[in-house]
């Protein structure tokens, strides 16, 4: 099969990460057990997930011109990802996400940096390129006029789009309007559908694009009520970036045409992967490994 397009228009981050078995209170000081720089940011994330698994991705975003940002830059280079539409940029540095990771599971302090010069009239200039997508997935770590903008000229262009709505912020109902897929955690939801004082239908036509992920439980869709996809139990070592390599996987299953609840399976199989190593991408499958584990898992069943 010919490869699809997927473009991914979000952040670029340096993780700073430190791994502790206690988490200080204010004005504590405690011993941390190691300490890690590696490559991540939403956008960053779900480009690398979506490209491990095959699809031909673009990304479009802001790096410094710095060297967190040229360490990026090469990274994401080498995994295959189009990057004529990343910018370094030379009056702000890199974005930054300072991450505490204690017993498998994080807190994050992210610094917008560089993410933050991604403009509408960046976006615009790439119109071409989302029109030549099969699939445009956002996230919220970039200004949100931004996001709007890429959702506008995306559906100008009949092309689907995915929103990952995080960080979770207030967002306008036309936004909402323009994405056909939402994809937030249970909290996400929760904010998203209380933010606006939504009238009952259009509370119902929101719903109905949300994909909500629960971690290992799966994910939840509205098809005539609610309906589970379930996940798969792994041993979960780090589950940053979990939501992300979901949000990939399912970019590149509904680029290829594959129907809503099997897209979210692999996903989930893809987030389950994901969450087995240390660091946003380093757990992150290729293609081939996700038919082994999936095979696997079915051969465990019989
Ligand atoms: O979703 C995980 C990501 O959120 C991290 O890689 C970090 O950079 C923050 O953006």
């Amino acid at each position: 099969m010919e490869k699809r397009k997927v473009t991914v228009i979000g952040s670029i981050n340096m993780d700073l990460v430190t791994k502790t078995e206690v988490i200080p209170k204010v004005g504590e000081t405690v011993m941390g057990e190691s300490f890690f720089t590696i490559p991540g940011g939403k956008g960053a994330n779900q480009a690398v997930a979506a490209a491990r698994l095959g699809a031909e991705v673009t990304l479009i975003g802001c790096v410094g011109d710095d060297m967190f940002g040229k360490d990026l830059h090469e990274h994401l280079e080498k995994e295959g990802i189009i990057l004529n539409n990343v910018e370094p940029v030379t009056h702000v540095s890199t974005g930054t996400a300072t991450i505490t990771l204690s017993k498998g599971d994080n807190s994050i302090i992210v610094v917008s940096g560089a993410n933050f010069e991604v403009t509408p009239e960046m976006v615009r200039k790439n119109e071409s390129v989302i029109a030549d997508s099969d699939v445009v997935l956002l996230q919220l770590e970039i200004p949100l006029e931004s996001v709007m903008e890429a959702a506008k000229l995306a559906k100008k262009h009949n092309k689907t789009v995915i929103l990952n709505p995080a960080p979770i912020q207030a967002l306008p109902k036309e936004l909402l309007s323009l994405v056909d897929y939402l994809t937030p955690n249970e909290h996400e939801q929760e904010l998203l559908l209380a933010a606006n004082s939504l009238a009952p239908d259009e509370l119902e036509e929101i719903r109905s694009k949300c994909i909500v992920t629960k971690g290992p439980e799966g994910v939840f869709i509205y098809d005539q009520g609610e309906k589970q996809i379930k996940g798969f139990e792994v041993e979960a070592v780090d589950t940053t970036g979990a939501g992300d390599s979901f949000n990939g996987a399912l970019a590149v299953s509904l680029s290829e045409g594959i129907e809503l609840k099997e897209a979210c399976k692999y996903a989930n199989a893809v987030g389950a992967l994901s969450v087995t190593k240390l660091g946003a991408q380093s757990g992150m499958p290729t293609k081939e490994e996700v038919e082994r584990f999936l095979q696997q898992r079915e051969d465990d069943k019989s």
